[in-house]
């Protein structure tokens, strides 16, 4: 879904805080959820790969997206893709581990981001690479969508969704709570978010 920020505004931090707690208190579908952070995300990609976008923007919702992309990825991974990678199929194992890739690279993307000290400097080297990052993340997001869902609905029972669906809030609220506290410094920012990550 592709978001106009003329008559849209992003979710923010806090209404999606608070749809998670909301969400750990029943079982959502584990679907519909992935897919409701996907929009997320697409509200900031929108920005990243507007040339009409200003530089605060940009700076924002790039640290808007990474947050959320770590939120999201790690709990993807350890639950979609752990889930995808452990199956009977070999379809599926293909799926759950190609996306484990798209999202290490990814990660590494947002990493170098970082390093560059996005939110301090602005030049065309950023900007350049955060369109790389928001392209890859939304490409990857429409393939999820249209193959790795529905090769999940097709592997897993009911309650293997609504177990999924459980951990996979646990999950995202555990990642976004350590990332809403940032530490100091971009270099212990880069440690706090790969430590926390369950291997
Ligand atoms: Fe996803």
């Amino acid at each position: 879904m592709k978001f106009n920020f003329l008559s849209i505004e992003p979710h923010s931090f806090d209404e999606i805080r608070m749809e998670l707690d909301e969400a750990s208190e029943q079982t959502p579908d584990f679907i519909e959820i992935l897919k409701n952070h996907h929009d997320y995300l697409e509200e900031s990609i929108s920005v990243l790969t507007d040339v009409n976008a200003s530089v605060a923007d940009k700076q924002e919702h790039l640290s808007r997206f990474l947050i959320l992309l770590d939120m999201h990825g790690h709990a993807e991974e350890e639950t979609l893709y752990r889930r995808l990678i452990s199956d009977d199929a070999k379809e599926a194992r293909i799926e759950g581990l190609g996306g484990q890739d798209v999202h290490d690279v990814a990660y590494l993307m947002g990493d170098e981001l970082l390093a560059l000290d996005f939110t301090n400097v602005w030049n065309e080297q950023i900007e350049s690479k955060a369109k790389v990052l928001a392209n890859l993340v939304g490409n990857h997001l429409k393939e999820e969508e249209d193959v790795k869902f529905k090769v999940a609905t097709k592997q897993f029972d009911a309650v293997a969704f609504d177990t999924l669906a459980k951990e996979y809030v646990i999950k995202c609220i555990q990642y976004l709570d350590a990332d809403l506290t940032p530490p100091p410094a971009v270099a212990d920012m880069l440690i706090t978010t790969r430590n926390y990550r369950e291997l």
